[in-house]
Formats: structure tokens, C-alpha cells, sequence
């Protein structure tokens, strides 16, 4: 396989972060709850008529600019999100027009949390075909737009209560609305001969027997496929079977660093971060002990964003990048596992 260097990262986190306690104007929940059970303090939302092409270009103007090169100097551009702009076309070729690379590939990704597992892999392939040097990886998510509540102005201090209904429709949603936050990050790889940086090995998997422990209902299986039944069954909103994706993370993502260090011949003692994603502190320290890796060895920064989905890694590498935790020469295992379910890990050298 060909190395490649990570040149440049960025992140942007739209507008002012909500806490539990502006969640627990809108249905019954408390701050002790949440971060408890998932280590989250506050996140950002995405406003309204804002979508993820948009939350994705400061992100990569960023990373462009840390890497020293202009957005034509691009020859790929892989884009991560399971809350695109549009249905189609994907947000890809959106963020290509709005850097000003109109005409360099952009291509969409749908693996939900996994999804820098899997642009890892692809970014190393098309560099290994000669097909792409420069590459600029997004994860971007809006996940605001299937939040279960009406009533942003109440979560914004307006001094009124939710509707009952609207009440227990939000808690009847809670388990889900409390993790997620809207962000993206954005990486710039470089492909480059001998040095050693780059992927050393991969385990990567999808397994959609539980594709439906977490997913969005509506789609083209209905005629039409919105209609006023998605809004009154809030078809637009995920399904999630909370615990069992919970314990499947558990049991799946210490496997999957293990095979990939194995692979990497490199011992687990020896990677200096698992950059892990951030769907709740709780897996992460489950993973964690599991594996009998040190805690400062896997940051987090759930308690600031909560769960960005594709955005995490990419938002936790910048973060790492620019207070000089992350340097070249080291060695890092990434892990992720999310909706499709897909799943992996992947150790790099940087
Ligand atoms: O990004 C990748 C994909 N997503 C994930 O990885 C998510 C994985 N799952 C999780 O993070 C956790 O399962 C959740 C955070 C979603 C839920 O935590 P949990 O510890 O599994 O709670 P639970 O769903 O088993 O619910 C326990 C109790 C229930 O009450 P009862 O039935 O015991 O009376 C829930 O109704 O907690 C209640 N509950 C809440 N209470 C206050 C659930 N959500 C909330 C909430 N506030 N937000």
C-alpha cells in the first residue's frame, strides 16, 4: 500500500451549545441522566435551512488551509453524512461547488459512525490505483432536523411548556434525541512514498441482520415516500434499539482492534490513542477495560458535542492536532461502529 500523510484537519461546531438541562424544557429528562449514561454534557444543533454541505465548508477550508493547499489542488473529496442536504444528490458534490473545486470527484459515503473506517480504507485504495494523491475527507452531521420536539424556541428560554403531546412525544424519543449533536471535521490526506505514515492495517465489517436496531423508517419503500403518515408515525425519526446496539459495540470493537493490531504486528501497548467514536463515554470505557488499555490513551470530547456520528473522529483528531497531543511518528488505532451495522478499526501511522 502506498503512505500517506494527514496534512490538514479542521472542525466547525455550529452556534452556541445546548446543555441537558435546556433538553429538559422539552421532555422528561434530567442532566444527571444523561451524563451518566452517556458522559454528555452539551451539543451543537445545525439552524434551520442550514445543511450539512454548509457545516462541512468551514471544516474544510480549515483543514486546506493547516495543509498549505488550495481547494483545486484536490483530486478527491469523500464525503461522510447519514443527514445529507438532500435525499440525492449527495452532499459531496455540494461542498466541491462551495470550496470552488467544481469538477473534482466527491463522492458520498453511507456508513453512519463507521464511516472514517471505511474512507480510510477507500482514501489508501484510490491512492494505492493512482487514481487520487490529495484527498479531503468530511464527516458532517444535521441530525437536528429529526429531533423530536417542535418547541425550539422553548430549548432557546422562550418561558412556556411543550404541549402534553408534544411533551410525551419527546420523551417517548428521548433515549435517542439526548445523544446526538451536530458538528464536522474535516481531514486532508496526502499520498506519499516511503517516511512509513499511512494505513498499517484495517478490520472493517457491515452486518445488516441488525440493520433495524437502528434506523430512519421512511424511504422509497412507500408511495409516496413522505407523506402525512411519516409525520403522524414520525417515521422520519430513528428506530433505535439503544441497549442492543450498545452491547454490540461492547462485544464487537475490541475484537476488531485486536485483529487490527495483530495485523499491524503492532501491540496494543505500543499505539499511543485510540481514536475512538464518540456514541457514549460509557461504550468507550466498556471497549476500554476490555482491552486493558490505559484511559488517557482514549480521548473524549462526547461531553462537549455529544455524538456527531461521522463527525466525531475527524472533530477529535483536529482537536488533537492542534493542541499537539497528535504528532507524526506515532501510531493510532481508530475504532467505530454504527448504524448498518458497520463496523471496524484501523491503525495508522501518522
Ligand atoms: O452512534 C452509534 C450508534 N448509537 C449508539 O451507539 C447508542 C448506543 N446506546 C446507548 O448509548 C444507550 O443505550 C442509550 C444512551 C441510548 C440508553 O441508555 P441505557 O443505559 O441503555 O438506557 P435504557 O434505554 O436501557 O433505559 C433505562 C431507563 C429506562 O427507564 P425504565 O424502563 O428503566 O424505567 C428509560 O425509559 O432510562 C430511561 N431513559 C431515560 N431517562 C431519562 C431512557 N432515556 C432517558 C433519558 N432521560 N434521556
Amino acid at each position: 500500500m502506498i503512505g500517506f500523510e494527514i496534512t490538514g484537519s479542521g472542525r466547525y461546531l455550529p452556534g452556541r451549545p445546548y446543555t441537558n438541562d435546556d433538553l429538559a424544557r422539552v421532555m422528561e429528562t434530567s442532566d444527571d441522566w444523561i451524563r451518566q449514561r452517556t458522559g454528555i454534557s452539551q451539543r451543537h444543533y445545525c439552524p434551520e435551512g442550514v445543511g450539512v454541505s454548509e457545516l462541512a465548508l468551514p471544516a474544510a477550508q480549515r483543514a486546506l488551509e493547516m495543509a498549505g493547499r488550495a481547494p483545486e489542488e484536490l483530486d478527491y473529496i469523500l464525503f461522510n453524512t447519514m443527514t445529507p442536504d438532500h435525499v440525492f444528490p449527495g452532499s459531496g458534490p455540494l461542498l466541491g461547488a462551495a470550496l470552488g473545486c467544481p469538477g473534482v470527484p466527491a463522492l458520498d459515503i453511507r456508513t453512519q459512525c463507521a464511516a472514517m473506517i471505511y474512507s480510510f480504507q477507500l482514501a489508501s485504495s484510490l491512492m494505492s490505483s493512482g487514481a487520487a494523491k490529495r484527498i479531503l475527507i468530511v464527516g458532517a452531521e444535521a441530525h437536528a432536523g429529526f429531533m423530536p420536539w417542535r418547541d425550539w424556541d422553548i430549548l432557546d428560554g422562550a418561558d412556556r411548556r411543550p404541549s402534553e403531546a408534544d411533551w410525551e412525544r419527546a420523551t417517548r424519543h428521548r433515549g435517542l434525541a439526548i445523544l446526538f449533536g451536530d458538528g464536522a471535521g474535516a481531514l486532508v490526506l496526502e499520498a506519499k512514498e516511503g517516511g512509513g505514515a499511512g494505513l498499517l492495517s484495517l478490520d472493517v465489517h457491515s452486518d445488516g441482520r441488525h440493520a433495524h436496531k437502528l434506523y430512519i423508517p421512511a424511504g422509497f419503500r412507500s408511495r409516496p415516500f413522505v407523506s402525512q403518515r411519516t409525520v403522524d408515525e414520525d417515521l422520519m425519526i430513528p428506530a433505535m434499539v439503544g441497549r442492543d446496539v450498545f452491547r454490540t459495540a461492547v462485544s464487537r470493537l475490541p475484537d476488531s482492534v485486536r485483529r487490527a493490531c495483530s495485523q499491524a504486528q503492532v501491540k496494543l501497548e505500543n499505539v499511543d490513542w485510540f481514536i475512538a467514536h464518540q456514541a457514549n463515554q460509557r461504550i468507550n470505557d466498556a471497549v476500554r477495560e476490555r482491552l486493558g488499555v490505559a484511559a488517557e490513551k482514549v480521548p473524549s470530547n462526547i461531553a462537549r458535542y455529544g455524538n456527531t456520528s461521522a463527525a466525531t473522529i475527524p472533530i477529535l483528531m483536529d482537536e488533537m492536532r492542534r493542541d499537539g497531543r497528535l504528532k507524526a511518528g506515532q501510531t493510532v488505532c481508530m475504532l467505530a461502529l454504527g448504524a448498518g451495522l458497520h463496523w471496524g478499526a484501523a491503525v495508522l501511522r501518522l
